[in-house]
């Protein structure tokens, strides 16, 4: 027997000497810890099926989303109108919020007679309009339009905030003509009949949730709201990728359990007395509501009228009397049950309540009666407990909490006015959710100020979306201006072609010298060097007969620091032999003399394979004396600084060009080879006789475009935004890479950096308070966004990412930085698509082809590990060059790449 009930049944015991007619008539109420454990599984079960679009068996709960999706911040302020109807009494309140916490409000009650319940949709709307009408009018407020929120404690199916059409009428009304319709709408039309005033609806939200927010207010961590009153039902903060009929993954929505309905398919027979029965029969909606009519106000009056009936039928109570009164329905109520039940007066009450009904009751029918009303309502609180401990087990699997802490926002009459019923709730729920801490938080003024905070929050959102919307406008791109930005890039590649104005084209269109993809048959022992990716790396690799798969390779990544990349050039190449030799020497190398190819992925003017002058550093190198110097000897000079004679450069090759040249030993239409990680390039084979700097005219040749510094001659500027101009302004090259910087890896967390300060600014994030980590230069690695933006990842886990960077995060802040990173990320592959469209393009009017099937060789930390990145370029390409069949070629070992391009140019 639970602990709720044995002391009951002690007191009946030891008072009445006999406890038969215990045994007999209230034995069915008393649950066992079993079945209240069942009841608590079973609801689990149907949470867990009602978040399902299409479970197994349906679910009887009706798991309604709200479109409430955060808890209040405290920041929520104005003048609000708010309707309360469906609870025990209907009211009108004005709230006014500020911003320090307080909250003012006027409350008017107004009766709904009973043949408003009962008519129509029409009279009943019509009734709330013109009551508040009146309250306006007293108020002087019927000029004012005010934001309006109502609290409608009833099941509604939503599809937003201020849409909600009720499913079915609960707890006494049953008004004809409203049940499938918007009741929004009926409000408004009610409202507009009225004629001489207006207000903004702008929320519908049900009784649970308007708790949930009033007391969200005091505590932000309150994520359940409860309703025991005249009906009962609870409500908590569901994750969005639980909710499957509703779109999106990110962020958690307030679900409605609308509880009062479970066991409508019989799962609480079991359980249900034959009171329940005669309950349910007599009930407006007999099979309905089975949960509600064993644990709400409205039923809990009800059932003890008819087990009284029953006990004096048998002569067990009043002489075996019953009065006309007692059979009228609804005679006795719960509010009865409330003052019977009271240790100090409940006797007296319920002598005066019994004498009122027109009965004579004895000493011991009073005690009888209390054991009655105790054994029904110490029910409904276990049946509750049972029904918040699933929820409670339900949010704890969410959080992945096992020790979780749970704050409930809770009303209602019973559990307000009832004596015993919150000890008794809290009891049982300790047993039945034993590793839950929970801690209830009464809301004092009813769900109107829940009601009015939703109504902020709704309006503070919108406010807030617009002005996010606003930030991120200039990074969504229409197709127009990708057409723009594809037609300006053909451009700018004609001028790096054309002899004359090649000087001073911004994309330099490189020769490379190189002519031809590989062929397979190259063979030798090769030491490869890659400098100017994420990684520094050195590589040796064997390469025998192709059929014996005879490649070996062996490979080291060294670092460089800041001070090697930005000091001296002397420093710099010093450094690089140090590091080959030292690889040389731990693979027993030194003393061979083997030929070196060189990845140098800077913009160098090659005029043979193994010379290049470095144009500009890029990517935020700086190393002094090398620009206007040939690479090449830099390096040779260095190996004879540092007594290294086994080295014989042979070819110096853009990232670019060796992606092309790996590729296209797998895939011969692979013609174009493309880079987007630390910076972004592309590299294409041309027609000799377009470029004009060179005087062969026969065959192609692989063009090195340099597109990162497409735009620097701000051609583009219409696009850049503000955040471009800042990271552009702080970075080691203001003016320079313009396009790079709003493509690659190395400047879009930067980019996302400086409107998360913004947003920030705007108090939409992080509370307001830009941090000193906020504030931190490069505090997003490449790596960033990709991480941020992977579909894998929950919720949770993105934010660790923050938190991990030293960013404090909310849930709707987490959401918000992974939308901007998602807008920036997409942004940036729109942009390249158009480059490559505008080479696509190019290659085919080259070809004077009606269609051109081609393929990218891609590399690069962006777009190999960017969750989106490759498709977004993919489907653009498709759209802005579509007479081209453009497929994409992931190079899928970089080690292998490195040994092809090396052996083809030797
Ligand atoms: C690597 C190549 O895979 O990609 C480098 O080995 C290239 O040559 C690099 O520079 C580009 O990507 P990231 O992200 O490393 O700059
Ligand atoms: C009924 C209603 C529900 C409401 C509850 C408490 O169960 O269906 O919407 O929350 O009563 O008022
Ligand atoms: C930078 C370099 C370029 C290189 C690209 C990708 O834009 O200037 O040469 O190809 O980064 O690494």
């Amino acid at each position: 027997m639970p602990a709720c009930y044995q002391q009951q049944h002690h007191i009946a015991v030891l008072t009445l000497g006999s406890d038969v007619w215990i045994e007999r008539c209230l034995q069915p109420f008393y649950l066992s810890q079993k079945q209240l454990e069942h009841v608590r599984d079973q609801i689990l079960n149907n949470i867990e099926r009602g978040l399902q679009k299409e479970p197994q068996k349906p679910s009887t709960l009706k798991m309604l989303p709200t479109y409430v999706r955060s808890t209040p911040d405290g920041s929520e302020k104005g003048d609000f109108l708010v309707l309360d109807l469906g609870g025990t009494s209907f009211r009108i309140l004005k709230v006014k919020l500020d911003s320090s916490h307080k909250v003012e409000m006027e409350t008017e009650v107004y009766a709904v007679p009973e043949e408003v319940m009962l008519g129509t949709g029409q009279q009943l709307f019509d009734h709330v309009a013109e009551c508040l009408g009146r309250f306006l009018q007293q108020r002087n407020l019927k000029r004012a339009v005010l934001p309006l929120g109502f609290t409608f404690s009833f099941p509604c199916v939503q599809s937003q905030l201020d849409k909600s059409v009720l499913i079915s009428w609960t707890k006494g009304f049953h008004c004809a003509g409203v049940e499938g319709k918007d009741v929004v709408q009926l409000l408004k039309d009610a409202i507009g009949r009225q004629g001489d005033y207006k207000v903004d609806v702008i929320a519908i939200v049900n009784d649970t949730v308007g708790t949930m927010m009033s007391c969200g207010f005091q505590d932000h961590s309150c994520e359940v709201g409860l309703i025991v009153g005249t009906g009962s039902n609870v409500c908590y903060m569901e994750e969005m990728g639980n909710i499957e009929s509703v779109e999106g993954d990110e962020g958690k929505m307030c679900i409605n359990v609308e509880w009062g309905s479970f066991g409508e398919d019989g799962e609480l027979k079991p359980i249900q007395t034959e009171y329940d029965e005669q309950v349910d029969k007599t009930s407006f909606s007999p099979g309905k509501q089975s949960f509600d009519k064993m644990v709400s106000g409205m039923y809990m009056g009800e059932i003890v009228r008819i087990v009284l009936i029953q006990l004096a039928r048998e002569g067990l109570l009043f002489d075996g009397v019953t009065t006309p009164p007692l059979l009228i329905k609804g005679c006795f109520q719960t509010k009865d049950v409330s003052a019977i039940e009271d240790d100090h007066s409940g006797a007296d009450a319920a002598r005066k309540i019994l004498t009122l009904l027109g009965l004579r009751p004895s000493e011991q029918d009073c005690l009888k009666v209390q054991c009655v009303c105790s054994a029904v309502s110490a029910r409904s609180a276990s049946l509750c407990a049972a029904g918040l401990a699933a929820v409670a087990s339900r949010i704890q699997h969410n959080r992945q909490d096992p020790e979780g802490r749970l704050v409930v926002g809770v009303d209602g009459s019973v559990y307000k006015m009832h004596p015993k019923f919150s000890a008794r709730l809290h009891h049982a729920l300790q047993d039945l959710a034993p590793s839950c801490q929970v801690k209830f938080l009464i809301s004092e003024d009813g769900s109107g100020k829940g009601t009015a905070i939703v109504t902020a929050v709704a309006q503070r959102l919108a406010d807030q979306r617009q002005r996010v919307n606003e930030v991120l406008a200039p990074f969504n791109l229409t197709l127009e201006k990708l057409k723009d930005v594809q037609s300006l890039m053909r451009k700018e590649m004609d001028f790096g072609l054309r002899k004359e104005t090649q000087p001073n084209a911004t994309v330099k269109m490189l020769p490379t010298y190189v002519r031809a993809t590989p062929d397979g048959t190259e063979r030798g022992d090769f030491i490869a060097l890659d400098l100017g990716g994420t990684n520094f790396r050195v590589l040796i690799v064997h390469v025998g007969k192709r059929e014996d798969v005879g490649v070996q390779i062996v490979s080291k990544t060294f670092s460089l620091s800041q001070e090697v990349i930005q000091g001296t050039g002397i420093q710099l190449f010093d450094h690089i032999i140090d590091c080959i030799t030292e690889f040389q020497e731990e693979n027993n190398l030194r003393g061979r003399r083997m030929p070196l190819g060189f990845t140098f992925s800077f913009p160098c003017r090659q005029t043979s394979l193994d010379q290049g002058i470095l144009i500009t550093w890029t990517k935020g190198f700086s190393a002094s004396g090398c620009v206007g110097e040939d690479v090449v000897r830099l390096l040779r000079e260095a190996a004879i600084r540092k007594g290294n004679s086994d080295l014989m450069i042979v070819a110096l090759v853009n990232d670019t060009v060796g992606t092309m040249m790996s590729c296209g030993y797998d895939d011969p239409a692979c013609e174009i080879g493309l880079i987007v990680g630390t910076g972004t390039n592309a590299c294409y084979m041309e027609e000799m006789k377009n470029v004009e700097i060179l005087d062969d005219s026969d065959g192609r040749m692989c063009i090195n475009m340099e597109w990162g510094a497409f735009g620097d001659n701000d051609c583009m500027d219409d696009l850049i935004t503000n955040f471009d101009r800042d990271v552009d302004q702080f970075s080691i090259n203001p003016g320079k890479q313009k396009y790079e910087k709003m493509i690659s890896g190395m400047y879009l967390g930067e980019i996302v950096r400086q409107i998360l300060i913004i947003l920030t600014k705007y108090r939409i994030l992080f509370g307001g308070k830009i941090s000193q980590r906020l504030q931190t230069r490069d505090l997003f690695p490449t790596k960033f966004l990709s991480d941020i933006e992977s579909d894998t990842l929950g919720l949770v886990q993105v934010r660790s990412i923050l938190t991990d960077l030293g960013l404090r995060s909310t849930c709707d802040d987490t959401v918000l930085v992974k939308e901007v990173c998602t807008t920036v990320s997409r942004r940036a592959a729109q942009m390249c698509a158009a480059g490559i469209a505008a080479v696509v393009e190019k290659i085919r009017e080259n070809r004077e082809l009606n269609t051109l099937k081609i393929t990218v060789g891609v590399d690069g930390t962006l777009y190999k590990l960017h969750p989106h990145f490759a498709g977004i370029v993919q489907e653009t390409v498709k759209i802005l060059a579509p007479q081209c069949d453009t497929q994409t070629l992931q190079e899928s070992s970089q080690v292998l790449r490195d040994w092809r391009s090396r052996v083809k140019v030797q």
